[in-house]
């Protein structure tokens, strides 16, 4: 009898394993070769890929796309949904813009997605070739808007690990309209002089984390658009690059607000910029609120701590007005570091909308060896703990 029930549970074990993994294999797996891309780089797999994630898109279970590796030439690209059910996408290889930068066109955008809800995007490597983009530029000719890297549209649940981005045209990684995102391990690396390849863009946002990621670039590391909402950054590496950047406001006059913005465990290095926000001088009813920038260090930055309410990039078409957008409750903590410039703090805030609610506590910041300075213009707040500079406020 004894024999009997171990043979009857070791069936039984043995039933539920094989269920376990037939369950497993249920989950839908889609490679691009086997849609037809090719991993030779000169053969484009826009079409194989899209094929790819059309199957995807419509599986009922959970699916997997799969980038092996290779090179894989990409035009410009939208991943649209709704999907029936999450979508991961595992990426050993690299994808390839045409080395043409005509070839996407005026689209904006080269890998885009919309409306998925539920995507993680694991590893990969994005080369999209911006130098020819961004030289057209400098010669001042007639060139196409550009494109950003990879975009997300009006996609919740969105993670991305592990992903590098190099030469992007415009910003690397746009995330817009988006709920619950998640970016971590991404390095985004583009030339010190390339002009607008932010790291980071994110806007109309909610809910947006992201974690131990490098930006080198020629424009801002992370940018923080208008309706940015419970946005957190920790462990950033900054530089070269403008630095973090909430702004630029007030381009408009009804403008959504930025909130609840956390910056912790940062290190600039070389950039212009630490943490900055910035407005452009017109009436807005923008606002930004309740930010705290804390345990930063400042390796040679040119402005470590900056507010700009006259923003006004190579002093073209300035708006010359007041900036109508409300800063207040911005907590400065524990920034420390080298500063490139002898101001090492500025706040250069509205006459019409002061700052209001600033905290400075515990700020170390030298210029060539000596205590840096800094400046004030319409601001009120407290500051506490060691200061140097000196606190104007
Ligand atoms: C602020 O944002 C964080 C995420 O960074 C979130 O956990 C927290 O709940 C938010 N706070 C409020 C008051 O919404």
């Amino acid at each position: 009898m004894a024999k009997l029930t171990t043979v009857s549970s070791f069936l039984c074990l043995f039933f539920i394993i094989s269920f376990i993994c037939i369950q497993a294999s249920n989950a839908a797996n889609y490679n691009v070769v086997r849609f037809g891309a090719k991993p030779d780089g000169k053969t484009e797999a826009t079409k194989a890929f899209l094929k790819t994630w059309e199957s995807a898109c419509n599986s009922a279970t959970a699916s997997t796309i799969y980038i092996p590796k290779g090179r894989f030439l990409l035009k410009a690209t939208v991943f649209r949904g709704p999907c029936k059910n999450r979508i991961t996408v595992r990426i050993d290889g690299t994808l390839v813009a045409p080395l043409d930068y005509r070839a996407l066109g005026n689209s904006g955008y080269w890998i885009l997605f919309i409306e998925v809800n539920g995507i993680s995007i694991f590893g990969g490597k994005l080369d999209a070739k911006g130098a020819g983009f961004w030289a057209c530029r400098r010669s001042g000719k007639n060139c196409p808007v550009g494109a950003r890297s990879i975009t997300f549209n009006w996609a919740d649940n969105v993670v991305i690990s592990g992903l590098t981005s190099i030469n992007s045209q415009l910003s690397h990684l746009v995330i817009n309209s988006c709920n619950n995102v998640v970016v971590r391990n991404v390095k985004l690396i583009a030339p010190d002089q390339s002009p607008n390849t932010d790291g980071i863009h994110v806007q109309t946002s909610t809910g947006v984390t992201i974690t131990g990621s490098t930006m080198q670039t020629g424009d801002d590391c992370i940018s923080i658009g208008p309706g940015t909402k419970n946005l957190l950054m920790r462990d950033i590496k900054c530089g070269p690059g403008h630095g973090v950047s909430i702004g630029s406001l007030g381009k408009e006059l009804n403008e959504a607000g930025v909130q609840n913005v956390t910056l912790t465990n940062a290190v600039f290095t070389g950039s212009d910029n630490g943490v900055r926000i910035k407005s452009w001088a017109r009436p807005s009813k923008g606002f930004v609120r309740n930010i705290l920038f804390q345990n930063i260090v400042m390796r040679n930055v040119e402005s470590p701590i900056i507010i700009d309410q006259n923003y006004c990039p190579n002093n073209q078409n300035c708006p010359r007005q007041s900036s109508g957008v409300k800063i207040s409750k911005v907590t400065y903590r524990n920034i420390r570091g080298t500063s490139a410039t002898e101001e090492a703090v500025t706040f250069d805030c509205s006459p019409s909308t002061p700052c209001s609610g600033i905290r400075l506590q515990d700020i170390k910041l030298t210029y060539m060896k000596m205590a840096a300075t800094s400046s004030c213009k319409n601001i009120v707040g407290t500051s506490s703990g060691e200061l140097m500079p000196q606190s104007c406020i």
